[in-house]
């Protein structure tokens, strides 16, 4: 196998981030434990941790290793997973398939569901507080600011909160924009937030062009995930495909259009390299997890 260093980093960083993960959380045969086995089901499960790429990489943009910045990828993949769990609930998307498995409520039930998501949420803000790493408290509850903001209603709830209002409306690209900012860009936002504020290098002069990245992969991303589900198949997915259609969402593919949405996800793509080109290294790993983001099938 010829792996290049974006691979072997890439793999090293999933690794240790499961590994932190699993340990993270209170043994399955902890009571109450049907809470705990669901905790496991849901995290466990394999999902791209691109989140968790982006904390390390930009981490490792300004001096932290990979042990610095694993509390905090880890805090992310909480959240996240939180935020998916909750997604897929009969009162949201009420969708059954995730990761390629059942949906925690389907596999448990939808109470069991809703506590999973309820207890993911503080055990984040714990592993954040906690971890066992040099950065001293003043950066830890910097980084409890940040997640917590991102996190809440005007960051990731909220954009989920306008996702559920606009069901069968016409937003404009601006709306749809402020949207996908909210309920997934803030969370990239976060996760490029976290990785820095492990490094000792991050400098006022590099807040701007990460933010700008944080932004525009966050945004990004969620234009590819409106495509991939009206263009790649359940089995590739992991996730129930068309679904967006099926419930009426307003979407970038079903606004523009699935040729438009993918132009648009193009000029995003290049427009990514500008920010890229302000960042010490080129962005380094950062760079390369663009490409994925774009250029990913699931
Ligand atoms: C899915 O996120 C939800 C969105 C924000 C579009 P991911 O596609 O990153 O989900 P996993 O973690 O890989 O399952
Ligand atoms: C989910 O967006 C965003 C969050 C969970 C915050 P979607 O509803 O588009 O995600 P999928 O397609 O179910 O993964
Ligand atoms: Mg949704
Ligand atoms: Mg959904
Ligand atoms: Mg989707």
């Amino acid at each position: 196998m010829n792996l290049n260093s974006f691979d072997h980093w890439r793999t090293e960083v999933l690794a240790q981030v499961d590994q932190g993960l699993d340990q993270c959380l209170p043994k399955a045969d902890q009571i109450p434990t049907t809470l705990h086995r669901a905790m496991h089901y849901a995290v466990n499960s394999p999902g791209k941790r691109i989140r968790s790429l982006i904390t390390c990489a930009s981490g490792d943009l300004f001096g932290a290793n990979i042990a610095d910045t694993l509390y905090s990828a880890v805090a992310i993949e909480l959240i996240h997973t939180y935020s998916l769990i909750h997604d897929d609930l009969p009162c949201m998307d009420n969708d059954e398939l995730r990761r390629g498995k059942p949906t925690v409520h389907v596999a448990f039930d939808e109470a069991t569901a809703m506590l999973v998501g309820d207890a993911l949420q503080p055990l984040a803000f714990n592993v954040l507080v906690n971890q066992e790493t040099r950065l001293d408290y003043e950066t830890r509850l910097k980084q409890v600011g940040v997640l917590s903001e991102s996190a809440g209603s005007l960051g990731m709830v909220g954009g989920q909160a306008i996702d559920l209002s606009q069901i069968g409306m016409n937003m404009t690209r601006k709306e749809l924009e402020l949207m996908h900012s909210k309920k997934t860009g803030a969370l990239f936002f976060a996760s490029a937030e976290l990785g820095a504020l492990c490094g000792k290098t991050y400098a006022e002069s590099f807040e701007g062009p990460l933010r700008a990245y944080a932004r525009q992969i966050g945004f990004g991303f969620q234009v590819v995930d409106d495509i991939l589900d009206a263009s790649s198949p359940t089995e590739v997915l992991g996730k129930s495909a068309g679904k967006d259609l099926r419930d009426n969402k307003p979407t970038y593919v079903t606004l523009f259009g699935l040729n438009r949405a993918r132009e648009m996800a193009s000029e995003l793509a290049k427009n990514i390299k500008d920010t890229l080109a302000l960042l010490p290294r080129e962005g380094g790993h950062l760079s390369d997890i663009a490409k994925l983001v774009f250029d990913r099938v699931y």
